[in-house]
């Protein structure tokens, strides 16, 4: 896996004028081309590898790696695992949630990986048992607490319905999203997004507030491409980001899918998550083992042919994992 000694500055590097360039076949062409930085060692870090990891630019200019490591309740959160991630595997993203209730632990887990926050993406959301303005602002700042962080990267509106506050969920979203902004506005969030938003929601978000989503983060493998969802999307400048990328596991034993990881010599893991980058999409799979956790970031050097890429395509078959917001008003 190659490796950077120190962190890649994006803003001091052609990459990113590259990245600006090809906007359409971003994902391909950046990846195509060696990052002409040099590897450094600065003093103040310290000396863990860095993933060469492509990254997709948000339309206020940050760019998120476009590969992150998950985190989830029920038994999908590892201590070892995560420091793993960050030392030995030289991840630098990664997802998590009020909801998943492990916000303290990963906050002792990078402390324990030496890592400068700088050197991280954080995603963190909120549940919308906290939707409302006041209990917004309140439940980030305490998450930054929790985490023992000053900021997220992006901090995400979990869900679209209103769960225990007076009115619609229409005005509560507006509401929350408001305080959503200020925080944005503050640099306590230096982007923020929606989880689980369908065109609906975003419409009438986009009606009632002033700041676009960053982000949408959405389920998204081969069974299940929203892609009427995603063209919106791309056409908004929201970024699309995918979750449950292995389909909790279940596209695993798929033959389709083994049939390809055999000619690539890969696993099938390592083909959904290849899939689901190549197609330009922020992908956050998730694991407790540290020999998946680095399986999972070994896919930055090879290429699926586009015939791979249309069959992984084809296997839509509408089936979701995780929640479905079809019917949140
Ligand atoms: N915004 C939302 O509403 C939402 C909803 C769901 C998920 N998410 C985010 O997306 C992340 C990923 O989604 P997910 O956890 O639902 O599903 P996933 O990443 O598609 O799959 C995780 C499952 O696959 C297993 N696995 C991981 N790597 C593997 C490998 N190389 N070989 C075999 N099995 C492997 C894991 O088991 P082990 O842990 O035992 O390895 C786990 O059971 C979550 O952690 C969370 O951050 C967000």
């Amino acid at each position: 896996m190659p490796f950077l000694l120190a962190r890649h500055n994006p803003r001091a590097c052609l990459c990113s004028v590259l990245r600006k360039q090809n906007e359409q076949t971003r994902i391909q062409k950046v990846e195509s081309k060696k990052c002409p930085c040099p590897p450094k060692i600065q003093n103040n870090m310290p000396l863990v590898p860095e993933l060469r990891c492509s990254t997709i630019p948000l339309y206020n200019g940050l760019q998120i790696p476009i590969l992150g490591l998950g985190t989830s309740h029920d038994g999908g959160y590892s201590h070892d695992a995560i420091v793993y991630a960050l030392t030995e595997c030289g991840v630098r993203h990664i997802d998590t949630a009020k909801r998943y209730g492990c916000e303290g632990d990963l906050g002792k887990a990078i402390k324990e990986s030496g890592l400068d926050r700088s050197q991280l993406w954080l995603t963190n959301k909120l549940w919308p048992g906290d939707y409302g303005y006041r209990a917004a602002r309140e439940a980030c700042l305490d998450s930054c607490t929790q985490m023992g962080v000053e900021y997220f990267d992006l901090y995400l509106m979990h869900w679209p319905e209103a769960i225990n506050q007076g009115g619609s969920n229409r005005e509560v979203r507006a509401e929350t999203w408001r305080a959503l902004e200020e925080l944005y506005k503050e640099g306590v969030c230096r982007s923020i997004g929606v989880s689980n938003f369908l065109i609906n929601h975003l419409e009438q978000l986009k009606e009632d507030c002033s700041v676009m989503p960053h982000v949408n983060q959405v389920e998204y493998h081969p069974y299940q491409q929203p892609t009427t969802l995603m063209e919106y999307c791309a056409e908004k400048g929201i970024v699309f980001e995918g979750y449950s990328p292995l389909a909790k596991g279940q596209i695993l034993s798929d033959p389709a899918v083994h049939q390809i990881a055999l000619k690539y010599r890969r696993t099938p893991a390592q083909i959904c998550i290849r899939w689901s980058i190549q197609n330009g999409v922020v992908t956050i799979p998730k694991s407790t083992k540290k020999k998946r956790v680095q399986e999972n970031f070994q896919v930055f050097d090879f290429q699926l042919e586009e015939t791979d890429m249309v069959a992984l395509r084809s296997m839509h078959d509408g089936r979701r994992v995780s929640w479905d917001p079809t019917n949140v008003k």
